[in-house]
Parts: structure tokens; C-alpha cells; sequence
């Protein structure tokens, strides 16, 4: 069975724009013996509620400014448009249903994956889930600015991104790691969606840098509505060193919505 070979990493998100931030624990007292734990004096924490309605206010002027910075950028320079029989379709809409098993359901304060496990992942054990405030990855989904990628020279990431992806890091590399001393042959993949996808972009970066046994085969990220994670030579890195994320884009999402087919994807 597929999905017996398979380890499925869930990142979904709420529409929320909210979130709380890292634990005291990623502060390092020893900042330089953890280049990721570095960064912790410049993310911020919301510690009450006026600080929560300032950090909202602030979400929707980033959003603003964020869709005219996007209107502003060029277009993708390949971009592959598939029909709803196409197999890459048929795959996006699992993938499409894995981060729905996270992020759509009735309650954000109780774990389940209900009837889209029970259709997509029949034989599945869920390990480790994670979802947006309140329970899930901590981290700052509006702090657009740009800093430098710890482990990339030169690649500069969504501070926000990088903060919820340094909150999870650790379990999901551990998870995956532990499952592939079990299962040499898994196959990772990386699903998530919106904020979940930008996140998922520097996991999946994480993970091939932490684990030399994952390539461009055994480990392919699968992002849908991603925003746009870091600079050019973040891109180029990823390019480089032919990390496998497929970015997927419903033809009907934002401005497009009126011009096309609803049932075709762009990747
Ligand atoms: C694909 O799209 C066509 C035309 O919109 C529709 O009639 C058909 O049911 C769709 N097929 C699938 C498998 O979704
Ligand atoms: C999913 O499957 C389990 C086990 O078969 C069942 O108990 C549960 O009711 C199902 N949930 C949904 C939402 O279909
Ligand atoms: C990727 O790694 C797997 C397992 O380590 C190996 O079997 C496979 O040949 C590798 N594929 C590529 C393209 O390097
Ligand atoms: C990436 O893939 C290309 C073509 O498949 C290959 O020539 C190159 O050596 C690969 N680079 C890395 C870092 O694996």
C-alpha cells in the first residue's frame, strides 16, 4: 500500500492571523553554539492583548503591502498548467486533502483528522500534528521582514516563517529521522498550505540539510498557495541543490480567479 512507505508531514493553517510566539526555551544563553537559536533576540513575543491588537493591526497592513509587493513581481518564469485527469492534478487534490485534514474542521481545540484521513490516509498513523494558535507552531506569520538564513549564506527568509519553522524543527527532524533508522526506503513528503507552505518551504530545506540521505527523489515538498518565502539566493539554493518543492497554484486563487478554468492547477 502507498501509503505504507509513506511519512506525511501535515502544515496547515487557520485563517488566523495570530499567533503566539516561541517558548523561552529557544532563547539560547550560548547564542553562537545554535546559528537558528541566534535569532531569538530579534523575534518578538505577544505577551497581552494590547500588544495582540497591535500585532493585528500590523497583519493587515502586511497584508497590503504584501499584495503589492507580489503585484510587483515578475512571473514565474515556467509555469505548467494540468487538467483536472491529469495525474499531477490527481495528486495536488491529496495533497490539497492532507492539509484540509489539518486545518479544516469543526474545532481548533481538539485534534481531528476525521473524514479526510479515514478518505486519503485510510492506513495512516498521524505521529505529530501541527496547526496554527492555539495549539499548534508558534511563530510570527507577520513578520515580513527579511533576515538572514542561518544556514544559507547570502539567502534571506520571512523572519515570521523562520520563527514558527525554528519551533518545529527539531521534532520533525527527529520524527523523520527516527522513522527512516526504522524504514530506510520512506518516502518524505511535505505538505502544507498558505503560511503552512511558506514554513514547509524552509522545513523541507532544513530536512535535506540535516539529513544527507534525503534527495531530490525521496524527499519532495508539495506547497500549496505558498507565499513568497525568501530572496533570490534563498531560490537559488534551493535550486542548487535540486530540493524538490512543487508549488502549487489553483488557477481560481487571487486575481485569477475570473480569467480561468477552475479545474486546472498551475504548478
Ligand atoms: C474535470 O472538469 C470537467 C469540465 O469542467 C468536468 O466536467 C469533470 O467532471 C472534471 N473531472 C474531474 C475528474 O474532476
Ligand atoms: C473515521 O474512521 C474511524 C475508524 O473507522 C471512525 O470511527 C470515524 O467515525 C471516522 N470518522 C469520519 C469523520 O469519517
Ligand atoms: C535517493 O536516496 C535513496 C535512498 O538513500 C536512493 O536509493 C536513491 O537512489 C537516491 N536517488 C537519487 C536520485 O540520488
Ligand atoms: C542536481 O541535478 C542536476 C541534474 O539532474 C545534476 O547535474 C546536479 O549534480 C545535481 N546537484 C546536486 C547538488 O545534487
Amino acid at each position: 500500500m502507498f501509503f505504507r512507505n509513506l511519512v506525511i508531514l501535515l502544515l496547515a493553517t487557520a485563517a488566523i492571523q495570530c499567533q503566539q510566539l516561541l517558548p523561552p526555551s529557544i532563547q539560547s544563553t550560548n547564542p553562537a553554539s545554535d546559528p537558528f537559536k541566534a535569532l531569538a533576540p530579534i523575534i518578538e513575543t505577544v505577551t497581552n492583548f494590547a500588544r495582540l491588537a497591535d500585532v493585528l493591526l500590523r497583519s493587515i497592513s502586511y497584508h497590503r503591502e504584501l499584495g503589492k509587493e507580489e503585484s510587483n513581481l515578475p512571473a514565474s518564469p515556467k509555469t505548467y498548467t494540468y487538467s483536472n485527469t491529469s495525474d499531477v492534478y490527481q495528486e495536488s487534490v491529496l495533497y490539497a486533502k492532507l492539509c484540509a485534514a489539518s486545518n479544516c474542521k469543526a474545532s481548533y481545540d481538539k485534534w481531528d483528522c476525521g473524514e479526510y484521513c479515514n478518505s486519503t490516509v485510510p492506513d495512516g498513523v498521524v505521529i505529530r500534528a501541527f496547526a496554527t494558535h492555539p495549539l499548534g507552531v508558534h511563530g510570527y506569520n507577520i513578520q515580513q521582514q527579511l533576515v538572514p538564513h542561518p544556514r544559507i549564506p547570502g539567502a534571506k527568509v520571512q523572519l515570521g516563517l523562520l520563527s514558527s519553522m525554528i519551533n518545529i524543527r527539531d521534532i520533525v527532524y527527529r520524527t523523520i529521522r527516527d522513522q527512516l533508522k526504522l524504514h530506510p526506503e520512506y518516502q518524505v513528503r511535505v505538505a502544507g498550505h498558505s503560511y503552512g507552505a511558506g514554513i514547509g518551504s524552509l522545513l523541507t530545506v532544513d530536512l535535506a540539510q540535516r539529513l544527507p540521505q534525503l534527495n531530490s527523489t525521496n524527499l519532495v515538498a508539495y506547497l500549496l498557495g505558498k507565499p513568497r518565502v525568501g530572496n533570490k539566493a534563498y531560490a537559488a539554493y534551493v535550486a542548487e541543490k535540486n530540493i524538490t518543492i512543487k508549488r502549487l497554484v489553483q488557477v481560481a486563487d487571487g486575481k485569477y480567479y475570473r480569467l480561468a478554468d477552475k479545474n486546472t492547477l498551475t504548478d
